[in-house]
């Protein structure tokens, strides 16, 4: 699909990070945005810096009544969602065995059933139309776990599966899933967790803008990409990872030290 000026875009997870700058990146075409995610204010600021036009939705993805109400909210105000971006997300990087379960609930029950209450609520006006592109952010971590991140990762890993079986569902239908991989990005997912996070990770200031990334996924839209990883480390080590788990951590321990592959 081409992203112009009448496109209705719904982005979920807008107020910060990614869906932030993807935001940014669609008012700029002149798409109109929806963005949601639970912090008002936040979203508030955000409005208040788009051009053109966008709306407000608040709500909280791990509810399938609140992203139903948002998406339906949406669509009245602006007639109808062509592109869905299903990007909301947290994270809590911590040995499973010292993870609450109330971590791994609030992962699962926002990054991979989040997901599927989001597509579920939209999908099918975009079927009726027959037209429409869905992307999901899943992430490097659902295609090469680390360790410390055991149940984000399957979160991811879940999305990915979902994403990827949803986008062959769909064939002759109009409507298209790209699912994005991204690598480590400077945003605000592990403020939380700073400085507790696992030696291997590289996040942080070096990291890849979500600016950049934003720009690469409306480029993966537009080209009806099956996938796109960013930064393309990510897909290499995706591949490497399917094809041998223990070449994966040989390369992994030399980037990143033995922490990020410490069993051999
Ligand atoms: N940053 C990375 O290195 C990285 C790498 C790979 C994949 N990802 C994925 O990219 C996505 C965006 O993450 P980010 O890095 O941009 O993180 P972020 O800066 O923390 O932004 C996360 C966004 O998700 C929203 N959100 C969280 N829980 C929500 C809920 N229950 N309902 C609605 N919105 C909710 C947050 O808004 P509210 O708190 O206002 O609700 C916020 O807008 C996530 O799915 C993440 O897993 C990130």
């Amino acid at each position: 699909m081409h992203i112009r000026s009448d496109t209705r875009a719904l982005v979920t997870g807008a107020s910060r990070g990614i869906g932030r700058a993807l935001a940014h990146a669609l008012a700029a075409r002149g798409a109109t945005v929806g963005l949601a995610a639970r912090s008002t204010s936040e979203l508030a600021t955000l409005a208040a810096e788009l051009p053109g036009a966008h709306h407000v939705l608040t709500c909280d993805v791990a509810l399938p009544v609140s992203i139903g109400s948002a998406i339906e909210e949406f669509v009245d105000a602006a007639g109808s969602v062509d592109l869905l971006v299903a990007n909301a997300g947290i994270a809590h990087y911590e040995p499973v065995a010292e993870q609450s379960l109330e971590k791994i609930e609030a992962m699962t029950q926002v990054n991979w059933l989040g997901t599927v209450y989001t597509v579920k609520a939209a999908l099918p006006a975009m079927l009726e139309r027959g037209s429409g592109h869905i992307v999901v952010m899943s992430s490097g971590a659902g295609l090469r776990p680390f360790p410390g991140a055991a149940a984000y990762s399957a979160t991811k890993a879940a999305q990915r599966m979902f994403a990827e079986a949803l986008r062959h569902e769909l064939h002759g239908s109009g409507v298209s899933v790209t699912t994005v991989y991204p690598g480590e990005i400077r945003t605000s997912l592990h403020d939380h967790e700073r400085s507790r996070m696992p030696e291997w990770y590289r996040g942080g200031p070096n990291a890849a803008t979500a600016e950049a990334l934003a720009e690469r996924i409306l480029k993966a839209i537009e080209h009806d990409a099956r996938h796109l990883h960013y930064r393309p480390a990510v897909k290499g080590m995706g591949i490497l990872h399917g094809l041998s788990p223990g070449a994966a951590d040989r390369v992994l321990r030399r980037l990143r030290g033995r922490t990020a592959a410490p069993r051999k």
